[in-house]
This record gives structure tokens, C-alpha cells and sequence, in this order.
């Protein structure tokens, strides 16, 4: 079932494999453009059914980690046209995961104090530049409340960026709402404690990332228009939000009407539970369309995810970094090339080395 071809809204996807989004920081500088070594890396992976970009802020203040491709001037347009030819050109499809980091930032990142829902710090690092030089991990700074005026600005910033993901040729967009960022911040009681429409209940919590989302789609159409959420992943909080399941259970259900490609759940990674087969069943009953699912699946567990029938897609990280034919490799049962400590070191920031130099099968 893996194997075989997914109408994604619009797109006809040769599989049911996606490459997960993952940050890589090789953009060129200033003004992090993407580039011709970022096009050609994410060639190489086009045999995926769908390639989700790493995340790409929709705004200077939206950035949490230095070397991240934006898409929100045109240089950085530019720079993308690139990949999608490139990956165009291999028959592949690819989606732009679109992101704000909101209080996962510094100053220095940013470029001005750190947004969120609310004034709340939690002890959390990100990759940024060290006074000694260079780059590292630096401590987050202390965000400031955004204010309606703010929250208004910010879901048009959402908006323009998924249409210069369109003017880059991109086949749709992702909406970074996981892993604790801007739109996971309003979502939990931890991080947004605000007294207005945009905080309290649950509706309230639930208004900012129905807003963006919405904007999105009404802009470049729901069948372009796709979401990450990550309801047991507890990243960048310090603590778990009793009512973000069953916050995402109402969200999920407000979300169904609106046609979108596909709804991804982020699952086991760093700070999480494990998702109980109960949310997946209730996901099932409530969300009659394309569901995306990732965390260390193997094709194994991803194909039995396929048949429980809880999700359509199998989206996978890590295994794309070290096997740019990572399909072609499961479709023939040839041996994986580990994702092991050399491959680690090279996440994040340099060249082609542990980018673009894994050989193919
Ligand atoms: C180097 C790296 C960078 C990542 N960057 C992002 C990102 O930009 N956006 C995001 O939503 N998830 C990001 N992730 C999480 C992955 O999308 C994925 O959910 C996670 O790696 C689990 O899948 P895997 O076990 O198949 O790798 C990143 C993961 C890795 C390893």
C-alpha cells in the first residue's frame, strides 16, 4: 500500500512516503535565501511521494534559529525556484512547511524582542550567534504579549508567505502548528494565558490557529493548504497541557470542512507520550480525509500504520537524510545506510558534507 500512487488535493503523489520536514541551515547569507546545494539535496529525495520542506519562517521576527530559509522577501522566493524546478524537474511534488517560531527565538534571531501569546519564558535553547563568534546554542529570550494589532499582522505574514510559496512554484504549504511554535502556543494553557478572544477557553486558544488557517486556504485554495500539529509532543514546554488532546480532537473537527491536502501528526520524538490508539480512532471518525503521520516509523511500522487505516501517508525524517533513495531502497529491500553520529554532526549547518553526498544505492 505504501508503494502505491495518493491523490493529494491537487497532486498526484507517486506514493504514500513523505520526506518530514527537517531544518538543515544551509542557506546562503545575508538574508537566508535558499540556494543550488539546497535544490540539489532535496532532488535527490524527489522519489518521495511528497517532499515537505524544512521549516521556512514567514517573517524576520518569526525566525528561532540562524541559517533558516525564509519566503518572505523575494530573494528568498527566488532561491526556492530553484528547489521546486529541481524537484519538479525529478517528478516529484513538495510542500513548504511554513513556520513561526514565536518564543523559541532570541533577540539576536529575531531581530526584536520575541513574540508569543503571552509574556512567558520557558528554560529552552536555540541555534543562534555566540558572542565569542560564530554559531551555537543560545538561551532563549523573554517574549512579549502580541497584541490584537499584532495577531492581525502576524495571520497576514501567514498569508502572504503561502502565496509567495505559490510564486515559488511550491505545490502547496504546510502549517508549522507542532512542536510548540507560535500557532502551539496559543493552542496551550502553559504558554498562553491570555484575557482576550484570542485566550481562556478553549475556543479562545483554538481561535489564532483556526484564523491562520483558514486565511491560508481561503488565499491559495484548502487543497494547497495543509497542517502540523503535535498534541503528545511537549516540545519547548515545561509542562504537559491537560487539555491539548482534547483541545486538538475540537480543532481537528473545525479543520475537516475546509478541504485541506492533509492533516500531519508529529508523534515520538524528543520530549512526548505515546499516542494512544484511541486518539487515532476518534482523529478517524472526526477527519474523513488525508491523514499524515511521522516519528520513527520504519517501512514496517509505517505500513501497518497504512493498513489499521488510522493514517494515508507515512511521513519520514531522519532515514531521507542518509538515503536520498530511501524508496527505491524499501521497494527493493537493499540495506539503509544508518543515521549514525558522523550523520548527526551534520544536521545542522555546512556544506555538502552529510547533505548532499549520500551516495544511492
Ligand atoms: C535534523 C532535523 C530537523 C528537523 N526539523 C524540523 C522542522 O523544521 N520542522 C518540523 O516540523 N519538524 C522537524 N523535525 C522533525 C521531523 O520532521 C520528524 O518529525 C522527526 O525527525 C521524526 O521522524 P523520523 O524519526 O522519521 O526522523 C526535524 C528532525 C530532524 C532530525
Amino acid at each position: 500500500m505504501i508503494f502505491t500512487p495518493f491523490t493529494l488535493g491537487s497532486a498526484e503523489l507517486a506514493n504514500r512516503f513523505a520526506m518530514a520536514p527537517m531544518t538543515r541551515s544551509r542557506t546562503d547569507q545575508p538574508g537566508d535565501r535558499p540556494n543550488a546545494l539546497m535544490a540539489e539535496y532535496y532532488g535527490q529525495r524527489a522519489t518521495a511521494g511528497l517532499i515537505i520542506t524544512e521549516g521556512a519562517p514567514i517573517s524576520a521576527v518569526g525566525r528561532g534559529y540562524s541559517l533558516t530559509p525564509g519566503i518572505y522577501t523575494q530573494e528568498q522566493i527566488d532561491g526556492w525556484k530553484l528547489v521546486t524546478d529541481e524537484v519538479h524537474r525529478q517528478g516529484g511534488k513538495i510542500f513548504i512547511q511554513l513556520w513561526h517560531v514565536g518564543r523559541r527565538s532570541h533577540e539576536s534571531i529575531a531581530g526584536e524582542q520575541p513574540v508569543s501569546a503571552s509574556a512567558i519564558k520557558v528554560p529552552d535553547q536555540v541555534y543562534g550567534p555566540l558572542p565569542e563568534g560564530g554559531f551555537g546554542m543560545i538561551e532563549t529570550s523573554v517574549p512579549r504579549a502580541m497584541t490584537l494589532e499584532d495577531i492581525q499582522a502576524t495571520i497576514a505574514d501567514f498569508v502572504q508567505a503561502a502565496k509567495n510559496a505559490v510564486e515559488a512554484g511550491f505545490d502547496g504549504v504546510e502549517l508549522h502548528g507542532a512542536h510548540g511554535y507560535l500557532i502551539d502556543q496559543f493552542l496551550r494553557q502553559t504558554s498562553n494565558q491570555r484575557d482576550d478572544q484570542y485566550g481562556g477557553s478553549q475556543e479562545n486558544r483554538a481561535r489564532f490557529l483556526l484564523e491562520v488557517t483558514q486565511a491560508v486556504a481561503e488565499a491559495i485554495g484548502g487543497d494547497r493548504t495543509a497542517i502540523r500539529l503535535s498534541p503528545f509532543v511537549t516540545e519547548g514546554e515545561s509542562r504537559v497541557d491537560p487539555e491539548v488532546v482534547a483541545l486538538t480532537l475540537k480543532v481537528v473537527e473545525q479543520l475537516a470542512p475546509l478541504g485541506l491536502a492533509y492533516l500531519h501528526f508529529s508523534e515520538n520524538i524528543s520530549n512526548c507520550a505515546e499516542v494512544p490508539e484511541s486518539f487515532r480512532a476518534q482523529v478517524r471518525k472526526c477527519y474523513p480525509h488525508p491523514i499524515m503521520v511521522a516519528g520513527k516509523y520504519t517501512l514496517e511500522s509505517g505500513q501497518a500504520m497504512l493498513a489499521s487505516g488510522y493514517a494515508d501517508l507515512i511521513a519520514f525524517g531522519q532515514p531521507f537524510i542518509t538515503n536520498p533513495d530511501f524508496v527505491r531502497r524499501c521497494r527493493e529491500q537493499l540495506p539503509l545506510t544508518p543515521v549514525d553520529y558522523a550523520a548527526h554532526a551534520t544536521f545542522y549547518g555546512g556544506g555538502a558534507e552529510g547533505y548532499t553526498d549520500y551516495p544511492t544505492a
